[in-house]
This record gives structure tokens, C-alpha cells and sequence, in this order.
């Protein structure tokens, strides 16, 4: 059984194949976390096993045994309110204006199987064998709130999802401040957090820093979970490598402002802690009412950041990630973008998409530019009727052309939004968000619609439908191009202004789950100016996001290895786009633009009618490989051999399900004269076997490959080369 309560011990213990996560009943009342990490069969009784003492200067609440002080305890749901002065996980205003809460314990259920969470993302099953849940109930007498803790073990897959909800049994409103979705206590605090942040065009860039004493986080308060910085943090110990040491991840399962970091105390205690970030959040909960909190999902590795991305990559691409799409070959997609800009007609685009045919291309997206009069970014928005100057047979006639040809086609919307030069906002100056009296601030000449109303959530999912069933759409790019300022709705009543946000994300959720049912065949990928909201949340809904406006093979190695610390492969819209590049002027090679775009969802984003032949050829080379190699390298196990943050070279790995095909990257960022060789060596092989070859058709046992390794030298700027090795024995 992966979940245990041991009576006698007062014991919880949560097992996935090679994890145990364990938490206890201390005085049998409190529930105190005890441990994360390699699995442990068998705890001794609570009593025995806690590593606490007396503390001079410390108070304590509650008459516990010992003298333990719950400033000292490790706690699993830290609450505001006793004795326990490090931040806690959660944190409530009552009617009498205090602010004290006791949590303790009242019950627990364990069941086969996983609920969903109430109108949110979250990771799922197919069979309720794959998981066992347990929800442990604990109570605040003096209210009646009940809080239950909801944890899922994904045995097989090596994770555990912990998310909380909020009952109030009580007769007055509850006014949560702070709902954190999984707080853990971890001993010692000598550990490095590895975090993803960047900024528009340089999004997840990987850093990693010592946890001093005090509290480091990063977050959001952006309205998305941004480029800035993204839900997920990793805790490693200091020798942790890539393959080897600790490493405790803890993702979380949501698009809207969030903060994950940790609290490093004086008694070398960690409090790591994910959820919605407290800054600006606050919910009203009334008699009967249940707030649910967003899913956070933790994975623990004893062998590097490496096992740990590839637990977060094998959930979230088969238990995160829903629909007909999930487990299928992605199509060779051709964008308009940065092909034309706004700068398009029907016959432009149907003279790409003929070339594109000719090269092997299977979808081609039409992405800004297509509606109301938008020749440029200033307007437009929010008004989905095709623009006939640009496109006389309509959206209708030229997905029939694009049919004819012999391609799929594919459409942009940016439907949270309304620019303040349309029809919308002239007719509903209201439904953006803003606070009356206040400056509207534009981003990008553009408001976002307020999804915490029912009527603005409903124009946006009979719009976009209306469109979606005007034609043959089988692909749709969903885009996002501002953060929030001023926010406020007109709909709220002031005491719930401070529940917005999240109530955006809510109202933004239940818009993609009526869009995306409703329109099972389309592939829809989401996008937020690149990767601004490139989260566990959206890729419930969409498969893959486009993962940054930079196209830049050599800035997308930096991007693409930052993101795969959390996602997989078939996630990462990737594209090939025209050289100098655009956003950093650079020239590279189409082969490097291809080898690096093929290690994500993979596309084209240039006008191939002035492609020089050369170019051509190398192009239907890369499409030909891609379809041979694409489900290898979404569904394999990847390994980032050299990392592009500490080498002049990354080289990347994949490994298919079967280990039948190997599948290795290399990228030379810049060359050196007379430079030594660089050593790389394999991973994930079975030792015994014999690896061929494609090119040279060399073998090799996997042995060899693992120990001895290949060499190359730095030679030249941006090149790269591709190698596939087949299983032949
Ligand atoms: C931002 C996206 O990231 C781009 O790919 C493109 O779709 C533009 N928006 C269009 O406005």
C-alpha cells in the first residue's frame, strides 16, 4: 500500500516506488512533518524519532511533553496564530477581527484513485490503481473551519501531490489572507535553491544559490505566473549534480500570482513552501463555503536534478496534460509571425503555405493580424471578425485553401484582451479590468477583459467558438500579452477586491475547459509574449506553449535547458526562424536553427519563399528527420549532458521508452583554436547492449558510451550536429 498509518507509531508514511514522505501525530493532535526523501520502510514510534529540544526565548501554546516549543516543531500545515513565529502556510482573519487559528487533528480517509480539484487544473489518473489519496482532516474548534490536507501518491511515477481545502462549518465568513498549497518542513538548511527566472525574450534561465538564514523566494504579482519568475523551486543539496545527490522539487499546478521559496530558521530548519502568493490575495469565505487551494506537486530525486526533471517530465506529459493531442505526434507547424508581421494578404499567405507543402510542412497558423482593422498592434482586440481587405474569402475560404494545398491550418487569438480602439471597448468600456477614478495603464496598447465576470467570460467563449466552428481550424495559438495594473472589477464588492486575481485565473480556467471540450480535434497551444505563462496550469488545457518570442537558436539553449528542468520536450513550442534573428541580430545556421528547435514542438517561422535552395534542401532534411525522431524525442527520458549556463556547449540526450534509439545534440556556442576535446558521456543505456551508429554505422556497447564516452572539439561558432544511435543488440 503507498499510503500507511501506523497506529501505534502515530505514524503517516506516503510511498511512491523509491520515495517515502512522512509526517506524524504528535500528542495526537498536531500533525508534524517527519520526513522527506530515499524510501524508508519501517519509522519508529514519533516519540522517539523528532529532533526537537528546548529552546530558551521560545513560548509554546500548547502544554506539550518535553518542553517543545512550537516555534521548534516541524510542522506539516504551519498556521498563524501560536507559538510557531516562522511564516506559516496559512493565515485567516476571523469576524472578531483576530487572527489566531489552531488546527488539530480529527480524522483522515485514505482511498484509491484522485479526485479532481474543483474547477482546477490538477494531475489525474486513467485507472484508480495508479494512485492512492489520503485527505487528513484538522480542525479549528473555536470557528468550526475545517482544513483538510489532500495528498496523492503517483507510486510508479515517483511523485506526490498535496493541495488543501478550506471548509467553513462555521456561522461568520472567514477571511483567508494566506493559503499556502504544500509547506515542508525539511531538516538542516544547507541546501542551494534552483529557481527559473528571466524576462520577456529570456525566459527560465536556470540559477542556482545557497539558502542563507532568513526567507528567499521568488514570485509573482503580475496577474500570470510570468517571465519573470516560475512556480516551481528545487532544493539540492550542495554536492548535487545533474546525476547524483538530493534534489526536492515542488511545482505548482496554477497560471496566476504565486510564490515558492523558503525559510531557513535559526535552528538550521527549512520551511519550503509553494502556493498563491499572499501579496494581494485575500478570499471571503462564507458559512458552508470551501476554498480550494491549487495543486502542488513534489518530487524527490537521489539522483540529481536530472531524475527529478524526468518525474516532473513523465507526469505532466502523461497525467498533466489531457486530450487527444497528449500522446500523438505533433504536426510540422509553419507561423506567419515572424514570416509577415501584420504585413499579409491571402495570396502572400497561400504562396508560403504551397512552399511550405513542398518542403513537408503539415500546419500552417495564421497568427496576429487577421481581424477587425489591426495592421499593427494598436487596436483591434477583442473584436474576432476577419478583416476582408486582408483576407477577402475569409478565415472559411482560406483554411479551405490551406486544406486544398494539402496542409492543416491553424489560427491566433489573444482573447483575454480588448484594445481600447475597438468595437468592445467602445461598446463595454467596463468589462476591462480598472478601478473607477484610476489610470488605465496600457501594455502594449492593451487592457485585459475582467474574467471574474460571467457575461465577459461568455462573450469571449461564443466569440472564439464562433470562429472556431466558421471553419476548418485544427490548430489554435491562445496568446496573452500583458500583466495586470489597477486591478479591480466593477462587479466586486469592495471586500472581495482582494480576491481578483485568483478569480481571474478561475473564470481564465473555466473559459479553456468550455473552449477546449467543446473543440476536442483542435491542437491548442497557449503563449503569453513567448513563455510569460508557461505553467502546469496552462498545459492541463493546452499541450505545449510557445516557450519564448526569441528564436535565437543560441539564447534558445539557455531558454529550452531552463525550461526543461521542470517540462518535457513536447511542451516547448520550438521554431526555426530567418537569420539576421530578429530579436538578437545573430546569424546561425538553418542546421543549428533546426537541431535546436527539433528538441521541442517543432516549427517553422519564416517565409519559405525566400528561402535560398541550399536552405530548402537542409529544411526538408530536418522536416524528414523530425517525423522519423519527433515521438523519441517527446516521449524519451532527457538528459541535460552539458549544460549551456557552465560550458561554451550544450549537449542534449534523449533516450526513447523502449531504449531502442538514441537520440544526441550537440551545440558548439563558440569556437576555440587549438581547444582540447570535450568528453561526453552517455546516459540511461543498457550496459550490455550494442548501440549503432546511423551515419557512420560504428558500434558501440553502451558500456562504452556510459564510461569512455565520445569526444568532439569546440570547432567553429554555432555548429551543431546531430547523432542517433539504434539498439542493434
Ligand atoms: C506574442 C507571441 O509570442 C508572438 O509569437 C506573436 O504571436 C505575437 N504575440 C503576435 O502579436
Amino acid at each position: 500500500m503507498p499510503i500507511n498509518f501506523y497506529e501505534k507509531e502515530k505514524i503517516f508514511t506516503l510511498n511512491t516506488k523509491s520515495t517515502t514522505y512522512a509526517f506524524g501525530l504528535f500528542e495526537d493532535v498536531f500533525l508534524v512533518h517527519i520526513y522527506w526523501g530515499k524510501r524508508i520502510n519501517k519509522f519508529n514510534s514519533i516519540k522517539n524519532i523528532l529532533p526537537y529540544a528546548e529552546r530558551s526565548f521560545t513560548t509554546a501554546s500548547y502544554d506539550l511533553t518535553g518542553g517543545v516549543t512550537n516555534d521548534t516543531l516541524p510542522m506539516e500545515f504551519p498556521v498563524y496564530g501560536n507559538a510557531d513565529l516562522r511564516g506559516p502556510a496559512f493565515h485567516a482573519e476571523y469576524a472578531d477581527g483576530s487572527a489566531i487559528t489552531k488546527l488539530e487533528y480529527e480524522g483522515h480517509k485514505i482511498y484509491k484513485g484522485k479526485k479532481p480539484l474543483e474547477g482546477l487544473p490538477a494531475t489525474y489518473t486513467e485507472s484508480d490503481d495508479e494512485v492512492e489519496s489520503i485527505e487528513i482532516e484538522l480542525k479549528d474548534k473555536l470557528t468550526g473551519m475545517t482544513v483538510m490536507l489532500q495528498y496523492s501518491v503517483y507510486n510508479e511515477l515517483d511523485a506526490i501531490t498535496r493541495s488543501v481545502r478550506i471548509i467553513n462549518n462555521g456561522s461568520q465568513t472567514i477571511k483567508l489572507k494566506k493559503v499556502m498549497s504544500a509547506n515542508v518542513d525539511m531538516q538542516g538548511c544547507n541546501y542551494d535553491m534552483i529557481h527559473l527566472w528571466g524576462a520577456w525574450g529570456r525566459e527560465r534561465f536556470e540559477e542556482r544559490r545557497p539558502l542563507l538564514h532568513g526567507i528567499m523566494e521568488v514570485d509573482s504579482k503580475r496577474g500570470s505566473s510570468s517571465h519573470h519568475h516560475n512556480p516551481f523551486v528545487c532544493f539540492a543539496d550542495k554536492n548535487t549534480t545533474e546525476n547524483a545527490g538530493n534534489a526536492y522539487g515542488l511545482s505548482l499546478v496554477y497560471s496566476g500570482n504565486f510564490v515558492a521559496g523558503a525559510e531557513a530558521d535559526s535552528f538550521d530548519t527549512t520551511r519550503a513552501y509553494i502556493g498563491i502568493n499572499s501579496f494581494g490575495f485575500g478570499w471571503n469565505l462564507n458559512p458552508e463555503q470551501e476554498f480550494q487551494s491549487p495543486e502542488a506537486v513534489l518530487v524527490y530525486s537521489a539522483k540529481g536534478i536530472g531524475e527529478m526533471s524526468r518525474i516532473y517530465h513523465r507526469l505532466y506529459r502523461t497525467r498533466l496534460c489531457r486530450g487527444k493531442w497528449r500522446d500523438k505526434e505533433r504536426p510540422v507547424l509553419v507561423n506567419n509571425w515572424e514570416a509577415t508581421y501584420f504585413d499579409f494578404n491571402e495570396e502572400k499567405i497561400l504562396s508560403i503555405a504551397e512552399r511550405a507543402k513542398e518542403i513537408g510542412i503539415e500546419l500552417f497558423v495564421l497568427d496576429d493580424g487577421w481581424f477587425g482593422k489591426r495592421n499593427n498592434d494598436n487596436c483591434s482586440l477583442g473584436d474576432w471578425v476577419v478583416n476582408y481587405d486582408k483576407l477577402p474569402h475569409g478565415i472559411d475560404g482560406l483554411a479551405n485553401s490551406v486544406n486544398k494545398i494539402g496542409l492543416k491550418f491553424g489560427l491566433w487569438f489573444e482573447p483575454e484582451m480588448v484594445s481600447p480602439d475597438s468595437d468592445l471597448y467602445r461598446s463595454h468600456p467596463d468589462w476591462c479590468i480598472h478601478v473607477n477614478g484610476r489610470d488605465r495603464s496600457e501594455g502594449r496598447h492593451q487592457y485585459i477583459l475582467d474574467l471574474t465576470r460571467q457575461d465577459v467570460c461568455n462573450y469571449i467563449i461564443e466569440s472564439v467558438n464562433a470562429i472556431l466552428q466558421s471553419a476548418n481550424i485544427e490548430y489554435v495559438k491562445w496568446d496573452m500579452n500583458r500583466n495586470m495594473a489597477e486591478i479591480g472589477s466593477d462587479l466586486l464588492q469592495p471586500e472581495q477586491q482582494c480576491e481578483f486575481t485568483h478569480r481571474y485565473i478561475l473564470g481564465l480556467y473555466s473559459v479553456l475547459e468550455t473552449i477546449t471540450s467543446k473543440n476536442p480535434n483542435i491542437l491548442f497551444e497557449s503563449c503569453s509574449g513567448g513563455g510569460g505563462r508557461f505553467d502546469p496550469g496552462m498545459l492541463y488545457y493546452m499541450p505545449q506553449t510557445w516557450t519564448s518570442d526569441d528564436s535565437d537558436a543560441i539564447e534558445r539553449l539557455y531558454i529550452q535547458h531552463g525550461t526543461s528542468i521542470v517540462y518535457p520536450l513536447s511542451c516547448m513550442g520550438a521554431h526555426v526562424s530567418a537569420v539576421p534573428n530578429h530579436q538578437v541580430g545573430r546569424t546561425t545556421p538553418i542546421s543549428t536553427r533546426g537541431n535546436v528547435a527539433m528538441m521541442g514542438a517543432f516549427g517553422y517561422e519564416l517565409d519559405f519563399t525566400k528561402l535560398n535552395d541550399e536552405d530548402i534542401t537542409v529544411v526538408k532534411e530536418q522536416v524528414t528527420q523530425y517525423k522519423e525522431i519527433g515521438e523519441v524525442l517527446h516521449k524519451g527520458d532527457f538528459y541535460r549532458l552539458k549544460s549551456p549556463m557552465e560550458d561554451k556547449m550544450a549537449v542534449w540526450e534523449v533516450v526513447s521508452e523502449d531504449k531502442q534509439t538514441v537520440v544526441v545534440m550537440f551545440v558548439n556556442i563558440l569556437g576555440e583554436a587549438n581547444g582540447p576535446f570535450v568528453n561526453i558521456r552517455l546516459e540511461g543505456l543498457e550496459d550490455g547492449a550494442v548501440y549503432k551508429e546511423e551515419k557512420t554505422g560504428e558500434e558501440y556497447t553502451g558500456e562504452f558510451l556510459q564510461n569512455m564516452g565520445i569526444y568532439r572539439r569546440r570547432d567553429g561558432d554555432f555548429t551543431s550536429e546531430y547523432i542517433i544511435y539504434k539498439k542493434v543488440v
